[in-house]
């Protein structure tokens, strides 16, 4: 069979469209667009993966992450754009590129009465060069479970075993749809490691999620998605430090102070926040020692003691509000 293999422009090695590319490229979006009707599902979106790093798109429900990497995995075509992964344009060459990756879809349809060596070996039947079903349950820790019915797994177990079964190809590129979506902290944490296994052995790896702490500690970059639309790119920590602004003292007081008096003191920035409640507010920091000691002295000054106070680093979440205007959640 001869394989139809087009290289699109930019190839290889080359610089993506968003975000501080440096490395290879290997998975590329470029100007990708989708409407569903009038239902603009992906609206222009571009971004290049580096060849070996965790790549997360984090966004809310409907945000157009699942059609983004559906595009990408070549099962859906975009109405305008070019999704390429290794060089090779994805539409034209689906027989190529789904040799070269690996794809956990949101929900995965294996069956039910099947041992889960069994699922295995179906899929790895569907390949030429198929990983051995035993190695594959080894690296995801489910080799004590091979002779389980799939409907008697956990549901961390079902995850592990629906990323054995994005990796029976031994792709160069996988993509997770939600990998931990539903999952409990202890079985999330799990497979954050089985992701960086992946990522020791070489891996790239696409991921989507709704989770600011996966996105964080898990993925090297996270393009963040909202409305169809990629709002931000970076490093965790870059995001965080253009768009989180910047350390915040929430400090409650036992009565009422005067908070512009407060956001005067040396240190202490705007007030970035009340909860309602006299005397209780959050404040940026400029200098968080001669905040602090500002704030103390102030308390003191003014007889009315402080009754809490807390320091806090922004996170994605802080990112996600300030480029959006809600929470996640919203
Ligand atoms: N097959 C379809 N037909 C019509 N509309 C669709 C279809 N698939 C997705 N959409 C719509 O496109 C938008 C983006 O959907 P998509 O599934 O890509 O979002 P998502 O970010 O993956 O959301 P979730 O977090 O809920 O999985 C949503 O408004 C969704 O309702
Ligand atoms: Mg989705």
């Amino acid at each position: 069979m001869i394989l139809r293999e087009r290289a699109v422009v930019p190839s290889r090695g080359t610089v993506g469209v968003t975000g501080d590319e440096t490395g290879e490229v290997i998975v590329e979006a470029r100007e990708l667009y989708k409407a569903y009707g009038t239902k603009v599902a992906v609206g222009g979106v571009s971004f290049g993966v580096r060849r070996g790093e965790i790549f997360g798109i984090l966004g809310p429900n409907g945000a157009g992450k699942s059609t983004t990497l559906e595009i990408l995995e070549g099962l859906r075509d975009p109405d305008r754009g070019v999704a390429s992964v290794e060089g090779l344009e994805v539409w034209k060459n689906k027989r190529a590129v789904h040799a070269r990756i690996g794809v956990q879809l949101q929900s995965t349809a294996l069956f039910e009465e099947l041992s889960i060596a069994d699922n295995l070996r179906l899929l790895a039947a569907l390949y030429r060069h198929p990983l051995p079903v035993g190695r594959l349950l080894a690296d995801v820790n489910l080799a004590d479970r091979a002779d389980a019915p799939l409907g008697t797994l956990s549901g961390g177990q079902q995850q592990r075993l629906s990323l054995a079964a994005a990796l029976v190809n031994d792709p160069v590129v996988v993509f997770l749809d939600e990998p931990t979506t539903g999952l409990d902290p202890q079985a999330r944490r799990s497979l954050w490691a089985l992701v960086r296994d992946l990522r020791g052995r070489g891996k790239t790896i696409v991921l989507t999620t709704h989770y600011m702490e996966e996105a964080e500690v898990l993925c090297d970059r996270v393009a963040i998605m909202a409305g169809g639309q990629i709002v931000a790119l970076d490093t965790p920590a870059g995001l965080i430090a253009r768009y989180g602004g910047g350390l915040t003292i929430r400090c409650d007081f036992s009565g009422p102070v005067e908070k512009y008096d407060l956001a005067a003191l040396p240190g202490i920035g705007a007030v970035a926040g009340s909860d309602g409640v006299e005397g209780h507010y959050t404040f940026r920091v400029a200098d968080l020692e001669r905040g602090l000691i500002a704030l103390l002295h102030s308390a003191e000054r003014q007889g009315t003691p402080l009754t809490d106070l807390h320091v806090r680093q922004p996170g994605l979440e802080d990112v996600f509000l300030n480029l959006t205007g809600h929470t996640l959640r919203d």
